[in-house]
Order: structure tokens, then C-alpha cells, then sequence
């Protein structure tokens, strides 16, 4: 059975001043922590080494979890590297960027560098001890570029990643200076994972717009390797909170910690994205607003250290104690308190005992991937004492938890409103509120977050599918094609599309002139007695023939509708219906939609309209052409022609012209016997490519889905290719034709008397 290797920057335990190891605090190692194994599978947890915790000590002494069912497995870091990595690049540039707050972000090339070197000696580690069948799990942003580092050195590895954190707007991620290896390294995982549709979302529009790549939002394909994406909400042990919050221990407690007012409870780290400036506001407009709750409500603030080695961390605490201590100036009595504020972490007990005697939980993030402290108040709720929530939009948790009273923190005046709802909230509504929660997170746990990730990774195909082996064109590949290619044929034609393949793609299709040293070498290769080339483009007759003015080449322009022969040097007409009754409503559609979209512009040909949008705003052009195509498809329906969005490109054409069909014309017809070489690098190319299978050899360029038997990876190696190839193949060629010759010789001399 497969192992499960979970790799996150913390485990679950730190090292205190004393020498004794302590439970870590944070949601990624709850969420971890909670997970259950269903069936008997080895689970390994691979963190770095807690601060101050040293390779020796640890061979002598581990935390004494020995029920532990993880096998815990530290990774030592320099004291140095591992602060510029994990204060530098992950506290100060990630976390902030993550969370929407771009003006504390402080990057610089040093720490960027320091979060390389730690995330690659993390891949190596890993790389050493994995076994094939292992799932890997990485989990957060402290190891974005462990997916690629490791699948460099071990790709037969099956690798998941889960981000804890919002993935933010692509306005947002954008600003980031490595955003692309970022991205990159995230598209070599096989599996990645959000806790929200909306942070899926925008992952999606980043890699839009920041690699140009389109996706489906269920995977997407990047050089050649297929990632698949997911959303997977985390949750948590909710039966080992329910039983361990109705234990003997936790009830005695939950009592003593009951309060003779209103209590509101705040459980949050001392991170500014926990918004606790915002709910001390919203309590002093409560206290402001409503002075019958005085002496009737009180706010118990746990503020969990943190981070204490970043400055933004460091100095929260005394602005948030100012904060207390202003309104507790302004509204205490003799008797009552209004906030207490208490900047420690707790252990499991105190936590549900205050959970249990809190009235109502208060979550005011100002960004939050999940919230589990909202997760675990509610599973810790008794019928005798049902608390209600109040959680911010910016939340994760918002979700998956339907029955909280949502805020949104900025608004101080509603949440206040929403907490003295709270205080008069019946106590039968609360009940009904926390049950349909609660059967939530009694159906889904941890162990089912889990269990889905990793079902989902282990059915992960490693290799790429559909997706045919990249042709590299090596001197020895390329002689070896030549020799089956004239193994098979006394005659070879070279079919090739234009624009992509012939050409590089340009800004304006106007652009795309037949550069002179092409031209030239057209000609060499028209020069071979054994070869005859056709060139089969979308594009009109007059673009082509100015293109190729003097170069005996065949061409077949909007997409084979229309042939020109270079011995009669005469053009024909091979569609029949040209543009009865469809091409006026596709101009007109178009006509408008090139109105609505900067820059995009029509193409007016004889069989044919193409809409490009290669200048356009890119994400806003891909939309258009989506709906496009789709008004394009009603507008036309039960018409002959044939829609289809190409590379920056929607086309509509009469059905008949296709460039299958001219291909397959063209081989029948004009040089019949001849073995095809097809090269193209859009969707219509693939219609000739499916015409030509198993009758001679077709290439795609650029690596994607495709029918053709071989990709080359880009535009720039076609010529350079077919130039090696051709001279490979004449020489072939030419000895095939002297041994033909010379058996012909014999034959003729032993028929001879
Ligand atoms: N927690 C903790 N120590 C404490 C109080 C709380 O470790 O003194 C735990 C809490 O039980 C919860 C986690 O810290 O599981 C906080 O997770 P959450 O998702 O709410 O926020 P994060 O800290 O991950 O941003
Ligand atoms: C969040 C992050 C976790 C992190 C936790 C505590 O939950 O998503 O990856 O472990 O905060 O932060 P720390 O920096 O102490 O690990």
C-alpha cells in the first residue's frame, strides 16, 4: 500500500527554552493532526526542524508521542538561510501578498534566493527517502517550488500540493517579481488543491494571465503534463472534539470559566489578517451604540504569539493592548470588564472549556483561507449551552458553515448589530443553527478531507496523456526518420500550414510576410525530383499568392476551398455552396463583437470569416470569443459551415473547406502514390491530420492535444528540422534511384540474348 508523505514547513510540535517539546500552534498542523488513517497505511510527516532543535538532540530524544501514528521526520536548515526564507520570503513577502496586503510586502532577490535553496534541500531530502508508490503531499506556500525541485529528481514521484491560504485575485498575485516560477513549479504537481471555489478561481485567472495558459478549472495542460485541480475544504476531528470536549476534565472547566454575562470569545494568532483591530472596533461601536448591554456582554481575547521574528507580527501586540486598554478606560465599572485580553497560547483543554463556555464566537478576518477555530467551536457545543458564530465573508469557513451570522468586518456598525443579535438570539434558534453545522462536520472530517486528496492523487495518471512524445530533432533521430521515410517511399509531399508553422505568429495577421531567407529555402526544397510541396493556409488566395510569387509550390488557400496549381499556374474553385444565406449573419455578429473588443478585427475572405484577436486585452478577448463561437453556433445552426476558435482566432467557414479534404484530394489527385509530411499548429490542422493517419507522417507544433503522430516543441525548429530531414532524404533518395537504376541494367542485360 501506498505511504502517505505529508511535507509542510512546521510540524506539529516546537521546542520550549526548557528542552521540552510542545504542541505547534496554526490551522495546517491541526488540519494534519486530525487526520485518521482509515485502513493501516504508514504516514510520514516531513517538517522543518522547530527552532533550536538540533540534528543530535533530536537522534537522542524525540516528543514523547509514541502513540503518535505519524513518524515524524525533521529537516535541518541553517539558522540563517532558514530566517531569510521563512521570516523573509514567507512571512514578509508570501503571507501579506496571499492576503491581500500588498503594502507589507518587502521583497528582495536575497530572500527570494534563501526560499530556492530551502525548498530544493527539502526536494532532495525528499527525493532520497521516497518510494516510487508514495503519495507525496506538500502542503502550503512555505514549499511552492517543491513540486518542480522534486519532480526534477524524481519524476516517477505521484505529487499533491494544498494551499492553506487564499490564493488572491490575479490583480493581486501579478504584483508578486517571481510569480511565473511560482506557477510554474505548481504545474508539475499532478494534483493541486484550494479550500474555495474562489481561490481556485483565481488561480485559474492567473495562470490566464500570467502564462497565457487556459484551463478548465478541473485541470490544465502545460508542457505536456496534465495537473488536475480541486477544491478540498479542510475540516477537522470533529468526533475527537466532541468526545473530548464532553470529557469529565473539560466540563468542570467550561463551568468555572462561564461568565455572568454575554461572553464573546476571540481565538485567533496575533496576525493582522485576523482583523483584530476591526472586532475591538465593533465592540467599543456595541458598547457606543447600545448602552443597555453594559455589564451584559464581555469579550474574552485570546491572542496567540506568533511569528514573533517579523516586525509586522511583533508590533501588534502593543497596538492591540493601547487598543484594550483605551476601551476598557472608557467603559468599565468598579464590577465589570468589558475585554479581556490575554496574549498566550492554551492548551487543548483550556481551548474547549472555553469554547463551551463561550456565548458566542466572534471571527472578524480580514482574509482567512479557512478558520478552523470557527470548525472546532461549533463541535464543541453542548444542547444545554448552544453558542452561536459570527464570521467574516473573508473567511474560507463562510462556505462550508451555512448557518453563522455572517459579517463583513469593515462594516463595524452591522457587526455590532450582528453581536447584539447574538445576545438575543433564543436559545431554540441557536440549537437549530449549530445542528446543521454540526451534522456537517460529523460527516466530513479531516480524515475525509484527507482521504479525498489523496484518492484523487493516487488516480493521477504520471505520464501524460494524449499528449505524443515531443520529436527531438537530433542528428541520429533525423537520419533515422529519413531512413524509414525512403524505406517506404519513392516519393514524398510536403504539406504545410502557414501561419504558426511556415511562419511565426505575429501581432497582425498582416505581418506574417514569407520572411526572403524562407522563400529561399522553399525553393531549394522544391528542387528535389522527389518531392512536391503544398501549402494548405486559412488565408485567401491574394495573401498567398503574393507570398509565394515564384516559388513552385502547390497552395491551397481558406482552408482548401480554393487550389492553385503551379504547372498550369490557374486557381480553382473546389467548394461548391459558397456563402449562401450564412456569411451575412457572421459578419454581422462579428461586426459587433469587433465594436465591443479593442483591437480585434474581421477577416473578410470568399469561404470563410475569421475574427482575430491576437492584440486584444487577453483575458477579456478569451471571453469574447467564447461567447462568440457560442452566438456564432445559434446564429447558424442547420447552415453548411463549420465554427471553430483557434489561436487567437474564431473562424467560421463552409463546411467543405477543410483541409483534410484538400490534403486528401491533393494525394489522390495530383500526385498519386506520394507518402505525406504534414506540419501544422492549430485546431484546423487537425482535420489533416486525421485525414492522413496511417498514410504518412504528420507533426504538431507546440506541445498539446493533438491526432498527429509527432510534436515538435516549437516554430523555430521546423525549417532547421525539414532542411535536415530533406538532405537526409535525398541522399536516400538518391541511392535508392542509382540501385534502382543499376538492378534495372541487370535485368535488362540478363533479359537480353
Ligand atoms: N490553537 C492553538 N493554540 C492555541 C489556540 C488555538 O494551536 O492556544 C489552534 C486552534 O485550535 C486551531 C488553530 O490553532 O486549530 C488555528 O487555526 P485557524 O485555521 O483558525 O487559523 P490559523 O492559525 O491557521 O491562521
Ligand atoms: C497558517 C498557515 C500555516 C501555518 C500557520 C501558523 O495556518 O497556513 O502554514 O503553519 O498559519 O503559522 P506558522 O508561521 O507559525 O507556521
Amino acid at each position: 500500500m501506498s505511504r502517505w508523505i505529508m511535507v509542510s514547513n512546521r510540524l506539529p510540535f516546537k521546542l520550549l527554552p526548557n528542552g521540552q517539546f510542545a504542541p505547534s500552534s496554526g490551522g495546517l498542523v491541526t488540519a494534519i493532526g486530525g487526520i485518521r488513517s482509515k485502513a493501516k497505511v504508514e504516514r510520514i510527516w516531513i517538517g522543518g526542524a522547530p527552532e533550536g532543535l538540533t540534528e543530535e538532540a533530536w537522534r537522542k530524544r524525540r516528543p514523547t508521542s509514541g502513540k503518535s501514528a505519524w513518524q515524524h521526520v525533521p529537516i535541518f536548515i541553517n539558522e540563517d538561510l532558514y530566517d531569510s526564507y521563512y521570516n523573509g520570503f514567507c512571512n514578509d513577502v508570501l503571507w501579506p501578498l496571499l492576503h491581500y496586503q500588498n503594502d507589507l510586502i518587502k521583497f528582495s532577490d536575497q530572500v527570494w534566493n534563501a526560499y530556492i535553496q530551502v525548498n530544493d534541500h527539502f526536494a532532495r531530502e525528499i527525493a532520497s527517502m521516497a518510494k516510487a508508490d508514495d503519495l507525496i503531499w506538500v502542503h502550503d506556500y512555505h514549499l511552492f517550488l517543491l513540486p518542480q525541485l522534486l519532480k526534477r529528481l524524481r519524476p516517477d514521484l505521484r505529487i499533491g500540493f494544498f494551499l492553506h491560504v487564499p490564493f488572491p485575485s490575479s490583480e493581486v498575485f501579478r504584483q508578486l517579481p517571481s510569480r511565473e516560477a511560482i506557477l510554474e513549479s505548481l504545474l508539475t504537481a499532478d494534483l493541486v488543491g484550494f479550500h474555495d471555489y474562489s481561490y481556485l478561481h483565481h488561480f485559474c485567472s492567473s495562470l490566464s494571465r500570467i502564462l497565457g495558459l487556459e484551463s478548465t478549472l478541473l485541470s490544465v495542460r502545460h508542457r505536456g503534463h496534465i495537473t488536475r485541480l480541486g477544491v478540498f475544504p479542510v475540516s477537522i476531528d470533529t468526533q475527537a472534539i466532541q468526545a473530548r470536549a464532553r470529557s469529565a476534565e473539560v466540563d468542570e472547566l467550561s463551568y468555572r470559566y462561564r461568565k455572568p454575562c454575554f461572553f464573546f470569545l476571540g481565538v485567533d494568532r496575533l496576525d493582522y489578517i485576523k482583523g483584530l483591530d476591526l472586532k475591538l472596533l465593533a465592540f467599543k461601536t456595541l458598547l457606543a451604540r447600545y448602552p443597555e448591554v453594559h455589564g451584559k456582554c464581555s469579550l474574552l481575547q485570546l491572542a496567540i504569539p506568533t511569528r514573533t521574528g517579523t516586525p509586522e507580527f511583533s508590533r501588534l501586540h502593543q497596538e492591540f493592548s493601547r487598543m484594550v486598554g483605551e476601551i476598557n478606560g472608557l467603559f468599565s465599572t468598579p464590577s465589570w470588564t468589558p475585554i479581556h485580553y490575554m496574549h498566550t497560547s492554551v492548551n487543548g483543554d483550556e481551548l474547549l472549556s472555553l469554547y463551551r463556555a463561550a456565548d458566542a464566537l466572534l471571527v472578524t478576518s480580514k482574509r482567512d483561507g479557512m478558520n478552523l477555530v470557527a470548525l472546532e467551536y461549533i463541535a464543541a457545543q453542548t444542547s444545554e449551552h448552544p453558542g452561536v458564530v459570527v464570521l467574516s465573508e473573508f473567511t474560507g469557513a463562510l462556505s462550508i458553515l451555512s448557518h453563522t451570522l455572517p459579517i463583513n468586518p469593515w462594516n463595524t456598525d452591522d457587526t455590532a448589530d450582528k453581536m447584539k443579535l447574538a445576545m438575543e438570539m433564543p436559545k431554540q434558534e441557536k440549537s437549530y443553527r449549530l445542528a446543521s453545522m454540526t451534522r456537517y462536520l460529523e460527516r466530513y472530517t479531516a480524515t475525509d478531507w484527507a482521504q479525498t486528496f489523496l484518492d484523487d492523487l493516487a488516480k493521477t495518471p504520471l505520464a501524460a496523456v494524449g499528449v505524443p512524445h515531443i520529436f527531438q530533432p537530433t542528428r541520429p533521430a533525423v537520419d533515422a526518420l529519413a531512413a524509414e521515410i525512403a524505406k517506404k517511399a519513392h516519393h514524398v509531399s510536403l504539406i504545410l500550414d502557414y501561419d504558426g508553422t511556415l511562419v511565426p505568429i505575429e501581432e497582425s495577421p498582416e505581418l506574417a510576410v514569407l520572411p526572403p531567407a524562407t522563400r529561399e529555402i522553399l525553393r531549394d526544397f522544391t528542387r528535389f525530383p522527389w518531392l512536391d510541396v503544398l501549402i494548405i493556409s486559412g488565408r485567401e488566395k491574394r495573401f498567398l499568392q503574393a507570398q509565394f510569387e515564384g516559388v513552385p509550390v502547390a497552395l491551397g488557400a481558406e482552408h482548401g476551398a480554393i487550389y492553385f496549381d503551379p504547372q498550369k499556374k490557374k486557381w480553382t474553385q473546389r467548394v461548391q455552396r459558397a456563402r449562401s444565406g450564412w456569411y451575412p449573419v457572421a459578419v454581422k455578429i462579428l461586426t459587433d463583437y469587433t465594436l465591443r473588443v479593442p483591437r480585434s478585427q474581421i477577416e473578410k475572405k470568399h469561404f470563410a470569416l475569421s475574427w482575430h484577436y491576437r492584440q486584444s486585452p487577453s483575458e477579456y478577448a478569451d471571453y469574447m470569443a467564447k461567447k462568440i463561437a457560442e452566438e456564432l453556433q445559434v446564429g447558424l445552426a442547420n447552415l453548411p459551415v463549420t465554427i471553430i476558435r483557434g489561436k487567437k482566432v474564431v473562424e467560421v467557414r463552409a463546411a467543405e473547406a477543410d483541409k483534410g479534404l484538400l490534403a486528401t484530394w491533393y494525394l489522390e489527385h495530383q500526385v498519386p502514390g506520394s507518402f505525406p509530411l504534414a506540419f501544422g499548429d492549430d485546431r484546423t490542422d487537425e482535420d489533416m491530420f486525421l485525414a492522413l493517419k496511417n498514410r504518412g507522417y504528420s507533426f504538431r507544433i507546440g506541445v498539446t492535444d493533438t491526432g498527429a503522430d509527432h510534436v515538435l516543441e516549437s516554430q523555430a525548429s521546423v525549417l532547421p528540422f525539414l532542411s535536415a530531414l530533406l538532405a537526409s532524404l535525398n541522399q536516400r533518395m538518391r541511392s535508392n534511384r542509382s540501385r534502382e537504376a543499376q538492378q534495372r541494367t541487370l535485368t535488362s542485360e540478363i533479359a537480353a540474348p
